[in-house]
């Protein structure tokens, strides 16, 4: 699926649920939770089925917090089932991990980001309102013995609440093959109440306490860059959605846990496909209005307009 600027669109995420047992201070304040449709499990795989067809080849499972769905496993197996998905993939911030790892892999996920702001307890309850930082390190240790694709740590850098952390959180990409990928902080929803903390200012930070790192040439399904610090087992990544406008070799598309196309983070919603299938639309048909739809997927996300996006990320898929 090619859209109006040529750009090959083969990457899927999908957001299976709102719901999150974490309360980050930036994502989701416990005062605005809000409740509504989500996709069955049937529209989800309904939906990755006619995304297969239309070139979609990796898709990434989100949410919320996607473990808390109970039907999970059932999901993943068959989006799995689909022989044009290449890629299966899985975003979770590690809580329930542990106990569900093994299924988890046997339902074909190859590679699992955690979402983690703080290697230690007493920052992880500052941001997440929760205590819970040993399950998530117990995921993380259990997704390395069980030898996933890649295990990736995904950092959101924020000034107000954890730029304190950003070098003992590459220190877990020092002793274990994780990937740790520092994130600028967008402008979403409550997110617009913090400040990011630029991939420039992190990689200062880096070099000042690991030195000059050797650029790496990996490709994954996105835009984060890689480098390599020293003898470190893992890699240190960087997503500068904000510092390096990567929208032109955007891949992506989203869709919301209650089944609305996203074409761009910082555009408004597209069409809701969940409706699409209540009013007993074909397959056939829904791919004709998504390839229509495409088409309006913008060049550049734009954040930096005013009263942008008031969406918050849990329900688009962080
Ligand atoms: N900017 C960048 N990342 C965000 N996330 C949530 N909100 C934002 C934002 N405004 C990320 C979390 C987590 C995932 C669920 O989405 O840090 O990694």
């Amino acid at each position: 699926m090619t859209d109006s600027f040529g750009r090959n669109i083969d990457y899927l995420r999908i957001s299976v649920t709102d719901r999150c047992n974490l309360n980050c201070v930036y994502c989701k304040p416990e005062n605005k939770w809000e409740s509504h449709d989500i996709l069955t499990a049937d529209e989800i795989t309904r939906i990755c089925g006619i995304f297969a067809g239309l070139g979609i080849t990796k898709i990434k499972i989100t949410g919320g917090e996607p473990l808390l769905r109970d039907d999970i496993c059932g999901i993943l197996k068959k989006i799995r089932a689909l022989p044009e998905i290449e890629s299966l993939t899985l975003t979770t911030n590690g809580i329930l991990f542990r106990d569900m790892a093994n299924e988890i892999l046997r339902c074909g996920v190859d590679s699992v980001n955690f979402s983690l702001d703080s290697p230690d307890e007493e920052g992880f309850c500052k941001i997440t309102g929760k205590s819970g930082i040993a399950d998530v390190y117990a995921g993380i240790r259990k997704a390395l013995d069980l030898g996933f694709k890649s295990v990736k740590i995904n950092f959101t850098a924020i000034r107000e609440l954890n730029y304190d952390r950003i070098i003992p959180i590459a220190r877990m990409a020092e002793k274990y093959p994780v990937w740790v990928r520092f994130i600028e902080l967008m402008p979403m929803g409550s997110g617009r109440n913090f400040t990011p903390v630029y991939t420039d200012e992190v990689k200062k930070i880096l070099e000042d306490e690991f030195g000059v790192p050797k650029k790496l040439e990996v490709s994954g399904n996105g835009p984060a860059k890689y480098c390599q610090y020293g003898d470190f087992a893992g890699k240190i990544g960087f997503i500068s959605p904000l510092s390096e406008c990567f929208c032109q070799d955007c891949n992506k598309i989203r869709i919301a846990s209650g089944g609305e196309l996203i074409l761009c983070l910082g555009h408004e919603k597209s069409v809701n496909i969940k409706e699409l299938f209540e009013k007993n639309i074909s397959d056939a048909e829904i791919t004709k209005i998504i390839e229509e739809k495409i088409k309006e997927k913008p060049l550049n996300h734009n954040f930096f307009r005013k009263n942008l996006n008031e969406t918050e990320m849990y329900h688009i898929g962080g």
